[in-house]
């Protein structure tokens, strides 16, 4: 047979075979089979072919040919119909609804918080977010030469000064509702859980300019370290998972006496400080810290007009960013704060 003509076959083969697209399919198969194309041009020739054995061995070739072409052409175009089809889909299953929206991960975290606590009859109260240097620091044993105030760098507010209470500050911590609350109640007992935002001036992987915390204040007689172990125990088990260990850690606030970290039991490598990949990257040593607390030290009392001698209490104060960033693996504050659709959108 016509070596030429075997060979453009086989290219026609594999054109169709190749085909990138339907309409490009199409175009071949016109170029094949259409009234000027290939195989139209093949039987006006062998039509003129005087030797009619020749003429008959070639007609049968080319049939032959032209059917195994048609048969690669069809499976082809079938394969672009289906898939045509299943892109359309079934038109009667239902479309996809729009997202759900879900309260952002730290007005979730402070909700919990919230709860948790009024189960075990604290209430909340707030207090300024501007607010007097004095409340700040002053009330709570800081006076305004003492190095413990390079801890809390202040954004300080073009606004009055007081002689009394100095001057205007965003407040850098939640401490600051503690002598508040107790000149607000002015007799203990006093169960109060103050979350607000606080504001310092830093940015990077854990901290914000912006950022929350809760603060704990239990005052009433009898108070000792043990209420607070106790509490800081019942609130990491409620929030992070009930196998939570917790311990104090001895450290220096102003404030109190004696002072605390509160740590956690690593809830990612079950305090363990290893995993099955080596050294846990989340807590290196097994426990996680929280932050500060303590008993409140008697000058605090005193500037909240309590009797040191008549009542003790312990506070506590945690940013509810990293609580909720333990809780949920979030490697950088800033993602909680960058507009991020997972944190509001359900699923
Ligand atoms: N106010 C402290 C801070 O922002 C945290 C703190 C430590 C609060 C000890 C307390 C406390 O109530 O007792 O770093």
């Amino acid at each position: 047979m016509d070596s030429h003509i075997q060979s453009r076959l086989s290219l026609y083969a594999r054109s169709f075979e190749n085909a990138p697209s339907l309409d490009e399919l199409i175009k071949i198969h016109t170029e094949v089979f259409g009234k000027k194309g290939y195989f139209a041009k093949l039987f006006q020739t062998l039509a003129k072919e005087s030797d009619i054995d020749k003429k008959k061995t070639m007609g049968v070739y080319l049939n032959t040919e032209k059917q195994k072409l048609e048969q690669i052409f069809g499976a082809k175009q079938d394969l672009f119909l289906q898939q045509k089809e299943s892109i359309v889909g079934d038109v009667t299953v239902p479309g996809n609804g729009p997202s759900l929206g879900k309260m952002h991960i730290v007005t979730s975290a402070i909700e919990e918080i919230r709860r948790i606590y009024s189960r075990i009859g604290f209430y909340q109260y707030s207090y300024p977010e501007v607010e007097w240097e004095y409340f700040s620091f002053e009330a709570l044993n800081m006076p305004s030469d003492h190095p413990a105030r390079d801890d809390f760098e202040t954004f300080f507010v073009d606004g009055p000064v007081s002689k009394k209470y100095g001057k205007m500050v965003l407040t850098p911590h939640t401490s600051n509702g503690q002598v508040r609350e107790m000149l607000r109640v002015g007799k203990p007992p006093i169960r109060m859980i103050n979350i607000a935002r606080c504001y310092r001036p830093n940015w990077d992987v854990t901290h914000v300019p912006m950022m929350h915390q809760f603060e704990g204040l239990c005052i009433d007689r009898g108070i000792s370290i043990q209420h607070l172990k106790g509490t800081m125990s019942y609130f990491a088990r409620e929030f992070f998972g009930y196998d939570v260990k917790t311990r104090l850690r001895p450290h220096n606030f102003e404030f109190t006496e004696p002072s605390f970290e509160v740590d956690i039991s690593c809830i990612h490598c079950n305090g363990t400080g290893t995993t099955d990949k080596g050294k846990c990257r989340i807590c290196k040593s097994g426990w996680l810290e929280l932050g500060g607390s303590g008993l409140v030290h008697p000058n605090v009392l005193k500037a909240g007009g309590i009797d040191s001698a008549e009542y003790s209490g312990w506070a506590f104060g945690f940013g509810i960013e990293r609580v909720a960033m333990i809780k949920y693996q979030i490697d950088d504050i800033r993602k909680l704060y960058s507009g991020e659709l997972r944190y509001v959108l359900e699923g």
